[in-house]
């Protein structure tokens, strides 16, 4: 069941859209031509069509927000939630790092997200994710594995930057695509 072929296409289009994020000099080459931009699904578009004619008064909320719900508990969310935190910290400490001109930190910080972070992924969240999540989500911890190597080694900023850039295209391209809602 692990990596059935059906889901490979959205896996793609799920990492097209992360790559769409990277601009025009991302780092992951797109397997196809995306026409799509996902970016701009998430604009809310004044005056597209099909909006209710609004008052003077307060603007009316838009229902814009598209993206896939995953249904999970509260504890799940609680627990998914406090990852996200923490590759937001890592992202922080990389750049912070990188600043500061100290590769040795840079390689700290990308490692507290790297693959050996995951693992105690509750297996009753594991099978409420969608394939393309978890591919994702695999492929971001891989991604800060790999900075941690360049900056164990050559740590030549120019790639270490881009590394995280594509890293953070990853983030946005979930943040695009899925939402979490309470079971
Ligand atoms: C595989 C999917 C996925 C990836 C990859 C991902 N996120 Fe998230 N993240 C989410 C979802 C889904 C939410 C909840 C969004 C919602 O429900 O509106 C979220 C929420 C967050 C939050 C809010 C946390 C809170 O307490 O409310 C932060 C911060 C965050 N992500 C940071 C990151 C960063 C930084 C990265 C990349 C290093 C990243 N995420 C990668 C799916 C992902």
């Amino acid at each position: 069941m692990k990596y059935a072929t059906p889901c490979l296409a959205s896996i793609a289009a799920v990492l097209c859209a992360a790559a769409a994020f990277a601009g025009q000099e991302g780092t992951r080459p797109a397997p196809g031509e995306m026409p799509h931009s996902p970016a701009g699904h998430a604009m809310p578009m004044p005056g597209a069509g099909d909006m209710p004619a609004a008052g003077a008064g307060a603007p009316t909320p838009q229902p814009s927000d598209e993206r896939q719900e995953i249904r999970i508990s509260a504890g799940e969310r609680d627990f998914v939630l406090n990852e996200m935190r923490n590759f937001l910290l890592n992202v922080q400490g990389v750049v912070a790092a990188l600043a500061d001109d100290k590769p040795a930190e840079v390689a700290k910080q990308a490692r507290a997200s790297g693959m050996g972070h995951r693992g105690h992924v509750p297996r009753s969240l594991m099978m409420k994710l969608p394939q393309e999540w978890r591919m994702l989500g695999m492929d971001t911890h891989g991604r800060f594995d790999a900075l941690a190597l360049e900056a164990e080694g050559l740590a030549d900023r120019k790639q270490m930057t881009a590394q995280l850039a594509a890293i953070l295209a990853n983030c946005n391209g979930c943040h695009a695509a899925y939402r979490l809602v309470s079971e």
